[in-house]
């Protein structure tokens, strides 16, 4: 029994996955207009309708009943989180966590603001987070796999929408401008392009991570360049160091060689570990590819 906060791309995408991949039901939606819930779940007929329905209009899809927050949480067992990050208080999303997590339901997020500000708040046994980072690479459960051999470092391309641009513009020969707009267009880039495009995406990735490793970093900690054109290749990296507990976002051009060299939506990271250097790619963001990981991360928690 699912509340689904958020019903922009990744949450329609994520309630049209759900049901056709899974026989959990949503009991509550909210978009930015209000909410409507249903006891039992809606039917697949329902979230039809709901899905036909323009932005910020669920209210009025005449689908179920209109409730509030505190009503839909008495309902459901798990609230999904999909909503828009809001990197300066981390609401609505961090007080619904809170309410969530007193009641005893678990918390799955695509959201990375109230982490990034307020991880070790709402980091509780219930969290479940990996689509906040590499959308459906996931990167969040090899890392809970590593303790207790120690990382030392992570160097990694986190943004997706920044690789895309970079890739479209050093590549492909398209004007910075335009691959900007492409990548609105994919879907990709934040509501907000300047949260890619000045590195506070990437930001909260890399303390979202720095978190899982077990170093209490915020927001505020990361060392932060925006992006700039420094000529081939240029890539904009995150950088965690675990033995100084620093951790710092940058443009940097790098070598035609170097593992971190991928392309498009691509995201790559180099974990290196005590005794291992490891690897890890793939796309980092993406409806699709979110709303998967979101899927799976649900799974779990209805599990546990
Ligand atoms: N805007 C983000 C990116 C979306 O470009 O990586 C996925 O987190």
């Amino acid at each position: 029994m699912i509340l689904l906060f958020g019903f922009g791309g990744v949450g329609r995408t994520y309630a049209e996955l759900l049901y056709e991949k899974t026989d959990i039901r949503i009991v509550a939606v909210f978009d930015s207009g209000g909410g409507v819930g249903k006891k039992d779940g809606f039917t697949p007929h329902e979230i039809k309708q709901l899905l036909k329905t323009p932005r910020g209009n669920v209210s009025r899809a005449g689908v179920g009943k209109n409730i509030s927050l505190d009503e839909a949480l008495e309902i459901s067992q798990v609230v999904v989180d999909v909503s828009p990050p809001n990197y300066e208080t981390g609401e609505p999303s961090l007080t619904l966590y809170k309410k969530a997590q007193t009641r005893g339901l678990a918390v799955v997020t695509a959201n990375k603001a109230p982490l990034a500000l307020a991880f070790q708040e709402v980091a509780r046994k219930r969290l479940y987070y990996k689509a906040t980072v590499m959308a459906g690479t996931p990167l969040i459960d090899l890392l809970k796999g590593l303790p207790p051999q120690r990382v030392l470092r992570i160097r990694g391309i986190l943004n997706g929408s920044t690789n895309y641009i970079l890739t479209r513009v050093y590549k492909d020969g398209m004007p910075f401008e335009k691959a900007v707009e492409e990548a609105r267009e994919m879907g990709i880039l934040e509501p907000d392009p300047r949260l890619d495009l000045e590195g506070i995406d990437p930001a909260a990735k890399i303390v979202i991570i720095g978190n899982t490793l077990g170093i209490r970093l915020t927001l505020r900690d990361v060392v932060r360049k925006p992006l700039t054109l420094l000529g081939p290749v240029t890539r904009y990296l995150a950088i965690l160091d675990s033995i100084e507990q620093k951790a710092l976002v940058e443009p940097a051009r790098l070598d035609i060689d170097d593992p971190l060299h991928v392309d498009y939506t691509m995201n790559a990271v180099e974990i290196t570990t005590e005794t291992n250097t490891i690897l890890i790619k793939g796309k980092g963001a993406g409806r699709k590819e979110t709303a998967y990981s979101l899927i799976n991360d649900t799974v779990k928690a209805l599990n546990n």
